[in-house]
């Protein structure tokens, strides 16, 4: 049986629908409905419109009303594209030695870096690594994100990663989100690793790739191309062979030096992210191919680093996304909407540019393209804010959350009721 809601009066509704996926943008481009309604048929959205006019429709519909008491502003689902928010231990020391004056690379050389929460996951068990990061994602969900990216990547061993990819498919059975696992098992060379990095890779591919696709644990693989991983050159027979098995690509680019943008663009990659050295040459060579340019502030704000050049990706003509890249290393916070924000003040983005980035742009990124947006057919995934005016949202800087989430047609969290 059909099963309809109807939920409103939105005082706005931002849809996020009708807007080009690429370039920059402006607060005008974005529409607006006053007075929304949004009709839901079971997990997908039926009809969006104004609320009066919806009302008699939804009636006919015996749909189920929820009515929204009070200003509220409605959005899309937020979308996080990237994150690691699979792994066990902390790095709260790395943090401290880097204020302290050491770099990312010198930590990461000293022991510390992605190669420590390698041993901390490994020594977790798949239960407790689902038990972590269902509790992240339901963080993550409460702040309103209902899509959430997970990568691997601390495995670095064939049984190893597997583990990790089991135990994001499991915690994804057992959350409201959704996560997208993608295999990062070209993270780094593993330190334990009895051969070059040319062997590890060859041997990832051999063994894991088959896997993947037997157990349909990811269709996404990632690679951080950079001095201390894996060169452009190391990487090419490694995504070679991903194409080959239809693997969507995605990299780690430009986070310290360049070289991962190129290798984004000539292998198709859905993303290039991080992108902070980007120089001109990487954001035109991103602005003019198709692969979505994701900024990850936390990151930035994680290692006290410049910013990704958003607005010059934009300006040239990019798609750029917003991401948190939630890690135990380089971006500890893990707060999308507050350094959506923040990225905003810094390299001076619209409303709408910042707001896309989570949403239509995000879907994009992960090419989704059953969300990110409010119309009908789309996945009914949307927030809603207690104001009267979304700019509102991103003036606050992450300090003001949605209020009510709502994850394939249902309330996954009110906070009306906490
Ligand atoms: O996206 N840059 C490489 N990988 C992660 C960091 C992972 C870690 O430090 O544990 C990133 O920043
Ligand atoms: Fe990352």
């Amino acid at each position: 049986m059909q099963n309809f809601k109807y939920i409103g009066p939105f005082k706005q509704l931002l849809p996020m629908t009708g807007l080009p996926v690429k370039g920059a943008l402006l607060d005008t481009q974005l529409s607006i409905i006053e007075n929304a309604g949004i009709l839901v048929r079971d997990d997908q959205i039926f009809q969006v419109g104004v609320y009066e006019d919806l009302l008699e429709e939804a009636k006919n519909h015996k749909a189920e009303i929820f009515r929204l008491e009070g200003n509220h502003v409605g959005l899309p689902g937020l979308i996080d594209s990237h994150t690691h928010i699979c792994f066990g231990g902390s790095r709260a020391n790395d943090y401290a030695l880097r204020n302290s004056g050491k770099s990312y690379l010198e930590i990461a050389k000293a022991g510390g870096g992605i190669w420590d929460t390698v041993t901390q996951t490994r020594k977790a068990s798949k239960e407790e690594l689902i038990k972590r990061t269902t509790k992240l994602a339901n963080r993550h969900l409460k702040n309103g994100v209902t899509t959430i990216e997970v990568k691997s990547g601390y495995g670095l061993s064939v049984d190893e990663e597997l583990k990790m990819l089991r135990a994001i498919r499991d915690t994804d059975s057992q959350v409201s989100a959704d996560l997208i696992a993608t295999c990062l098992a070209a993270h780094m060379l593993p330190k334990d690793y009895n051969g070059s990095h040319e062997a590890y890779l060859y041997e990832i591919g051999e063994k894991l790739f088959p896997v993947l696709r037997k157990e349909g644990l990811a269709n996404r693989i990632d690679a951080f191309v950079e001095e201390s991983a894996f060169s452009a050159v190391q990487i090419a027979p490694y995504f070679e062979k991903a194409r080959q098995m239809n693997f969507d690509i995605t990299v780690h680019a430009d986070q310290f030096s360049t070289s991962g943008s190129q290798v984004a663009v000539d292998f198709g990659a859905v993303s290039a992210d991080h992108l902070e050295a980007s120089s001109e040459k990487e954001i035109q060579l991103l602005a003019n191919s198709d692969v979505v340019a994701t900024a990850l502030p936390g990151a930035s704000l994680g290692l006290g680093c410049a910013f990704t050049p958003a607005r010059k990706i934009l300006d040239a003509g990019g798609a750029l996304a917003i991401a948190s890249d939630h890690n135990p290393g380089s971006a500890p916070m893990g707060d999308l909407l507050t350094q959506a924000a923040v990225l905003g003040t810094f390299e001076k983005l619209s409303n709408a540019e910042v707001l896309a980035g989570m949403t239509v742009r995000a879907a994009a990124a992960l090419k989704l393209n059953d969300r990110g947006q409010l119309a009908a057919g789309y996945k009914a995934d949307f927030i809603a804010f207690h104001t009267d005016n979304y700019q509102e949202i991103l003036y606050n800087q992450g300090n003001f959350k949605p209020c009510v989430i709502w994850k394939n047609g249902a309330v996954a969290f009110d906070k009306h009721k906490h």
